[in-house]
Formats: structure tokens, C-alpha cells, sequence
């Protein structure tokens, strides 16, 4: 069954333009009721500096539960350093990487579904980016316990990036979503990942880490063609679809 992503429809009455009449009635009750209390935004911007000085870190990153798995030459890298802000990033990569094969299952499966005629993706591709996601998952596992770090563990970073991608999921899994606007959503991921992975090996190189940093280089080029391919997908079908360009 093919599903487009827009279709003209007098359904729509979302805009204020569908009932002149009315919405002069909205507009006219709205002016006729000012605010009943003086003031601006600025009191709420003052109430929320109360509870951000007062609230406490989303959570913390554990110390390593053990020190034998660290190589001797790693633990004197990181003496001095703050270990634990590379651990809480590369929870927060284990977490999305993780996520990322949920994002491509999905989208292969709307691809099965839902294909369209002449679309330019490839579903053999899709299934090779969900293998990649899932081989970042473990390079970032491995990462974690040659620091001694338990990589079940959910870090801050993991929690934060888990809200920040959840509208995302939200998206793919939701059966009224064309391609397009699967493929849109899967592009914001990416972007997110790819920058991930640029700060990673920034981190790790900084660090002295060379050989995570080269392990995670070798990701970066994987990911390179994830976002590069979506990002292409996505512009031709849109263009396709507005009919000016034909795949
Ligand atoms: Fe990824
Ligand atoms: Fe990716």
C-alpha cells in the first residue's frame, strides 16, 4: 500500500482562515479578557531560577567496579583526568546506538509495508545500517569495560539523550507516519549521532585513549554514510513527491 506524506484535504481545519466569522468572534473574547494579574514572564523566569539552583543532577556516573580489566598503561592516561566524563558519554552513545537499531527495524519495516513505487531507498541498505548500529553497541560496550565501567549502567548522559530521542521513537513507531516523515526523523538521529561520535574521538584522543579513538573513527566513516545516504533519501523524495524532480 503506498502512503503519501501530504494530501490536500478540506479535513484540515486547523487554520483560523476556515471560519472568518468565528475566529473574529476568538479574536474579539480574547481582547474583551486582558489578564487578570499584572506582570510579566519575567516573574516565571525568577520562580524557575529557584528551582534551578535548588534541584539536583539528573544522576551520576558510579565509580568503576573494578580496576583489573583497566590496563595499567590506561589507568596512568587518565590519572589526573576526569574519567568519568568520558563514561557518562559513552553510556550515552551505548544508550543511542542502542535506540538506533529500534529506529531502523522500524523503518524497514514501514519500507516492507508501506513501499512505494520508484523509491530511491534501499531496504538491503537499511538492514546494513540497523548491523552497523548494532556493532556501535558494542564497540562502545567493549569501550566502557576496558575502563573498568559496567555497561548496563544508565548515565546521565544516557537519560538526557534517551528524552531528548524520544519524540523521535515516538515517530517511527507510530503507524500513521509516511516514509518521509520517517525518514525526517531518522535524519535528526543521525545528526545527534554523528556529532557524538566526532566528540568521542575528540575526547579519547585528547585523552591519550589512540586506540579507542581509532576504534571509534572506523564508526565515525560508518556513520558519515548513514547520514549522507538519510540525508539524500529524504531530499529526493521530498523533491519527487513536490513534483519537481523525478527519481
Ligand atoms: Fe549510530
Ligand atoms: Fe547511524
Amino acid at each position: 500500500m503506498e502512503k503519501t506524506s501530504v494530501e490536500m484535504s478540506s479535513k484540515n481545519r486547523t487554520g483560523i482562515g476556515m471560519s472568518p466569522v468565528d475566529s473574529q468572534r476568538m479574536i474579539d473574547a480574547a481582547q474583551a479578557a486582558p489578564p487578570s494579574s499584572s506582570g510579566d514572564e519575567s516573574a516565571l523566569a525568577k520562580l524557575d531560577s529557584v528551582y534551578i539552583r535548588e534541584a539536583e543532577p539528573v544522576g551520576s556516573v558510579p565509580p568503576p567496579g573494578t580496576l583489573k580489566g583497566m590496563a595499567q598503561a590506561t589507568l596512568q592516561k587518565l590519572t589526573g583526568k576526569h574519567p568519568e566524563v568520558l563514561v557518562d558519554k559513552l553510556g550515552e552513545r551505548l544508550a543511542f546506538e542502542r535506540t538506533g537499531t529500534r529506529l531502523y527495524d522500524y523503518l524497514i519495516n514501514k519500507c516492507e509495508t508501506a513501499s512505494e513505487a520508484g523509491s530511491p531507498i534501499s531496504v538491503d541498505t537499511l538492514k546494513r545500517f540497523r548491523r552497523e548500529e548494532a556493532q556501535h553497541f558494542k564497540l562502545v560496550a567493549k569501550a566502557l569495560e576496558s575502563l573498568g565501567a559496567d555497561p548496563t549502567t544508565q548515565t546521565p548522559g544516557a537519560d538526557v539523550s534517551a528524552v531528548a530521542s524520544s519524540g523521535v521513537l515516538q515517530i517511527m513507531s507510530d503507524p500513521r507516519t509516511s516514509i518521509d516523515q520517517s525518514l525526517e526523523a531518522i535524519l535528526t538521529a543521525e545528526l545527534v549521532d554523528h556529532a557524538g561520535w566526532e566528540l568521542l574521538i575528540r575526547l579519547t584522543s585528547e585523552m591519550g585513549l589512540d586506540d579507542m579513538a581509532n576504534d571509534f573513527r572506523t564508526a565515525l566513516t560508518e556513520e558519515d554514510d548513514h547520514l549522507m545516504q538519510v540525508r539524500q533519501w529524504h531530499e529526493q523524495s521530498t523533491l519527487s513527491h513536490a513534483g519537481v524532480s523525478a527519481i
